[in-house]
């Protein structure tokens, strides 16, 4: 029995496949290599010591999807292959829909036709919005998306949960991820954007090795103990391990649907994210305080309670790993 990874070249992707076939697992992965690139095949190859198989496609690809299924014994799917740049959502709002949602959709009927129901979610903590409380449980109010890419992942949720309403036999894990950085310590895999970077870490270490010339922090007049904005980062591979712990849930207890926050419950702000990257590297970062970015909020950390009470999962990876991977990762790629 294996489980289908889409998107399984991208950076959770990737982390993921490592930990799924560390604990056993057979994997058939699929990915087109819009956001990712071939060479990671070989890095989760290396890192792992094990194979899986590939299929390079888009999950749009129904009748390629439907080979698979008939191909493999596939008994899980755990879906990657979402585009998740927000600012590109809003330039592109129907590739984004359409990759994202008909996507999801596509795939969840193909598995409903061989009958494969157990299904993980990658959700974000940008279901929450703006967030009346923090830290944030599972159960606090979702929507107020301020963008297409947040706005997909929220749609998605709804049919997820509208799918398990309908039929009981599903068995679904929707996990909502807050901030994912770093990269798996060998430096063979890590978090590749295309272009210039949007999200904080990626930006970071572009600035660190002189890639790029300086980072702007988005506002310094937030309501936060300095001013900057504040979030939950997490490890990449405590969150791809995050992943396996639902999978046990769901292959272990009665199918259900269950959401979780993956986080670690701590907020950091831009400037300690600076300062920690400096001393986890030795490194200096260039930074100059500009204007707030439109659509950003002042503070986001999870409660990670449930996971833990739930799962049996909690981070484990401090800031300073965090920053020493990224940086790691990084190092290594421009040497090579
Ligand atoms: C963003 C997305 C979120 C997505 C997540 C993926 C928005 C509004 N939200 O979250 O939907 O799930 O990425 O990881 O874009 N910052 C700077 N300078 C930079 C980049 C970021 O100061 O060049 C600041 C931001 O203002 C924020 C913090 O760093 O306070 C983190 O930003 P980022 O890494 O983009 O993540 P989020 O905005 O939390």
């Amino acid at each position: 029995m294996a489980v289908l990874v889409t998107g399984g070249a991208g950076f959770i992707g990737s982390h993921t496949t490592v930990e799924l076939l560390n604990s056993g697992r057979e994997v058939v992965i699929i990915d087109d290599f819009s956001n990712s690139s071939p060479k990671t095949l070989d890095a989760i190859r290396k890192i792992t010591g094990k194979d899986f198989k590939f299929y390079k496609m888009n999950y749009l690809d129904r009748k390629m999807l439907e080979k698979i299924f008939e191909e493999n014994k596939i008994d899980a799917v755990m879906n990657f292959a979402g585009y998740k740049a927000v600012g590109e959502s809003t330039q592109k709002p129907i590739e984004y829909y359409i990759n994202n949602v008909s996507g999801a959709l596509i795939l969840l009927d193909t598995m409903r036709k061989y009958d494969v129901k157990k299904f993980v979610f990658s959700s974000s903590a940008t279901v929450y919005g703006d967030p009346q409380v923090i830290p944030i449980t599972e159960d606090c109010k979702t929507g107020g998306t301020t963008n297409p890419y947040g706005t997909t992942k929220l749609y998605i949720e709804q049919i997820l949960k509208d799918i398990y309403a309908s039929d009981k036999t599903w068995d679904i894990a929707i996990l909502r991820y807050f901030n994912p950085v770093g990269a798996h310590e060998s430096g063979l895999i890590g978090e590749e954007p295309k272009g210039r970077p949007n999200n904080l870490m990626p930006y970071i270490v572009r600035v660190a090795a002189g890639i790029l010339d300086e980072l702007s922090v988005f506002g310094n007049d937030y309501n936060t103990p300095d001013g900057t904005g504040v979030r939950d980062y997490i490890h990449v591979v405590d969150l791809a391990k995050g992943h396996i712990k639902a999978l046990e849930k769901l292959d272990n207890e009665q199918t259900g649907l269950y959401i979780y926050n993956l986080g670690t419950g701590i907020g950091y702000s831009v400037l300690d994210m600076i300062k920690s990257f400096e001393r986890a590297t030795g490194k200096h970062v260039k930074y100059k305080i500009v204007e707030r970015r439109p659509g950003d909020i002042a503070m986001c950390y999870a409660d990670p309670k449930k996971a833990k009470e739930e799962l049996g999962w909690t981070a484990e990876k401090s800031i300073h790993d965090m920053c020493k991977d990224s940086w790691n990762y990084i190092e290594k790629q421009i040497i090579l």
